[in-house]
């Protein structure tokens, strides 16, 4: 056997510090140093030559508008992110290229391989599905789809005709599915019967009944995942695989304006109600299309795998739009990591050769807790790239990553953005480098970022600040919130004005520009990579009517970065008790879903509360994490303090 290709190697200078070497330069997309300072000096230009690459019905006349609050790219333009995804690609003759490889949990069920003229047509018979249904350009779908490649046809066939998609993590509550189907005002919900998770099949159609309740939603169309069983609502209820028996293949894809919204997607802000990131369509599809590619070392026959599940950012950009419009397989994975056993992630590299991995620093934590056994006994040979994304990686996890699984060869991008961004922001570039354990990197080119005070002043290397997005803003940037602009405008826009992005992150950068994350500075959590905001705890627990008042901080976890811990404080005449927490914990699950679960909920007789009444919760952070506590002389009730102490056994002081 041949000496197998080092594609990294060490920095012999400095401990931890890894470059390309001459034949990841060779083969990447971008190998020279230059590409920053080019990008930086004309960053319109920049994007729009890249833009050239994918196909316009016509092209745009204006490259960037800039105005507070309402930015523009490519104006005039016309596209569709499906037409890029598919029709591109079978123009040229790739039609025979596999898209999407699907994975299913049962690991007695086969795989399926499915190519990009079989996806063409799906989606163009699921798009003329969606318009006998009576859904038009501009209209709102609801999805509330598994890990199934049914997911990625729901989501291109409403891209296709110009009907923006709000995919809603499957294993939301009917509550969280219920909001975000009222705030889009959607009158179509797509849904599965249900899905495989360990071993059990879960019951999906339920949820999204209860969901469905009291909203405007007028048709639901069912997938059928599991045994077709589930009952359905005569007049509302309509089977897919019915559906698309006889619909037509031919469905042109809809001509749509560069700014056209293509999806909304909710996430967690610092208050209890989710709002609607709203993402255009010739923007989005650029920035997609150009991260995955240089980010990713994109090449023809390359089969990617991104973990992330289809209902979170990653997974429409980088399980969807960004890897088809680049015409690669995709690799779609219905289960869990821990099921047959802990060896799963790696029998899927192995059987299916996967050359890009792209997945989150919980799961590889995961994956050190369970041993080095399990990737052992696996062929990754295939592997050529990592990736990671969704919460800062510490070290270790990082190494571990680097030579477990990448056995030393493949670079590590660590990818910083957020679901407002659409796409990648900060990471290093394969065929450029360095590659640093907890580092994410420089901007991507074209991205004009830095660390700034609370002033607006940038900080010096070294020092703390927070990274800003400056104007000329990258393509993907969200251009709103859904149905609150005004929202938008004080979270995103006041702190340093309409020309600078604030994104609730704090961050570091070294002297050559490298930034290293350190983590949202609001009341916002990375809990397991899945962002959720305290408040939207708090507000949970306060609907079971036991509780007086309650808070919320979060408090760092071994495996899954943050985990939210709860202090509760019950109706007077309530004694605290195991049936009590059980009782709290499903109210949770009810209203958020099992994402939303404290790690601990502390009942308390008291909260340190201002004179004004708000609860401090600065003290409850400091108390559960053991930091010192600072000055309580303003409280209203500094006793509290004491007492809290005791209960949570605080070692800080
Ligand atoms: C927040 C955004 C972007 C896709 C997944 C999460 C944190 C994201 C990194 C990274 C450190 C990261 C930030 C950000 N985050 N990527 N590589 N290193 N932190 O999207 O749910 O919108 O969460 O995730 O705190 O603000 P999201």
């Amino acid at each position: 056997m041949s000496e197998p290709i080092k594609w990294v190697k060490k920095d012999p200078a400095k401990e931890n510090v890894f470059w390309p070497t001459e034949e990841m330069k060779k083969q990447a997309w971008v190998a020279d140093e230059s590409i920053y300072a080019e990008a930086k000096a004309d960053p319109v230009k920049f994007w729009a030559q890249h833009a050239e690459e994918l196909h316009w019905f016509k092209r745009w006349d204006k490259d960037y508008e800039f105005a507070p609050l309402a930015y523009k790219w490519f104006i005039g333009g016309k596209i569709n992110l499906s037409y890029n995804s598919l029709d591109r690609h079978i123009e040229v003759g790739n039609g025979d290229k596999v898209a999407l490889i699907w994975e299913p949990e049962p690991t007695d069920e086969e795989p399926l391989k499915i190519t990009y003229s079989q996806l063409h047509t799906l989606v163009s018979k699921f798009a003329n599905v969606l318009k006998s249904l009576g859904v038009k350009k501009g209209d709102r779908v609801g999805i509330y789809l598994p890990m199934i490649p049914e997911a990625v046809v729901a989501m291109q066939a409403c891209a296709r005709i110009g009907a923006p998609h709000s995919v809603v993590f499957s294993a939301f509550s009917p509550d969280s599915l219920r909001d975000r189907l009222i705030d889009a005002g959607a009158k179509v919900l797509i849904t599965a019967d249900g899905y495989y998770r360990r071993g059990k099949q879960i019951n999906l159609k339920k949820n999204a009944d209860a969901g469905v309740e009291g909203t405007g939603v007028e048709k639901v169309v069912v997938v059928k995942r599991l045994d077709g069983s589930a009952p359905m609502t005569p007049g509302r209820d309509l089977w897919y695989h019915e559906l698309m028996e006889g619909a037509s293949e031919d469905c042109p894809a809809e001509e749509l304006d560069a700014e056209d919204l293509s999806f909304l997607l909710y996430t967690s802000g610092t208050t209890g109600k989710p709002k609607g990131i709203m993402h255009t369509t010739g923007g989005y599809a650029v920035q997609s299309y150009l991260t995955a590619k240089w980010n990713f070392d994109l090449h023809e026959g390359d089969i990617f795998w991104c973990t992330a599940d289809v209902g979170w950012i990653t997974g429409h950009t980088y399980i969807n739009y960004g890897p088809l419009m680049n015409g690669v397989t995709s690799v779609i994975f219905e289960g869990s990591p821990d099921f047959p056993d802990y060896g799963r992630f790696w029998s899927i590299i192995e059987k299916h050769k996967v050359t890009q991995l792209y997945t989150a620093p919980t799961a590889i934590r995961m994956f050190i807790k369970w041993g080095d056994e399990w990737p052992a006994k696996y062929d990754l040979s295939s592997l050529r790239l990592l990736g990671t994304v969704g919460e800062p990686i510490n070290v270790d996890a990082w190494l571990w990553y680097f030579e477990r699984i990448g056995g030393g060869r493949c670079p590590i991008i660590d990818t910083w953005w957020q679901t407002e961004t659409g796409a990648n922001m900060v990471n290093s570039l394969p065929g450029i480098g360095p590659f640093i354990p907890t580092v994410a990197g420089r901007p991507f080119p074209g991205v004009i970022a830095d660390i700034l005070d609370s002033g607006g002043t940038p900080v010096k290397p070294g020092d703390g600040g927070y990274i800003t997005i400056f104007s000329p803003f990258p393509p993907a940037l969200t251009r709103g919130i859904y149905g609150d602009m005004e929202r938008f405008k004080n979270q995103y826009f006041s702190d340093y004005g309409p020309e600078r992005y604030f994104t609730s992150d704090g961050a570091r950068k070294d002297e050559m520009g490298n930034i290293r994350i350190t983590g949202r500075v609001d009341d916002v959590m990375n809990v397991a990579g899945h962002r959720l905001a305290t408040a939207e705890v708090e507000s949970a627990l306060a609907q079971n009517d036991k509780v007086s008042e309650v808070a919320v901080v979060s408090r760092p976890h071994e495996l899954k970065g943050e985990v939210p811990v709860a202090f509760v404080l019950l109706k007077a005449g309530i004694t605290p008790s195991e049936e009590i927490r059980k009782e709290l914990m499903g109210t949770v699950t009810k209203v958020i879903g099992p994402t939303g679960r404290p790690d601990e909920i502390i009942f308390v007789e008291d909260v340190p509360k201002t004179r004004s009444g708000k609860i401090m919760r600065r003290v409850l952070k400091a108390l559960v994490r053991n930091e010192p506590i600072g000055d309580i002389t303003t409280l209203q009730n500094p006793d509290s303090v004491d007492h809290l102490k005791e209960v949570v056994g605080y070692k800080g002081e």
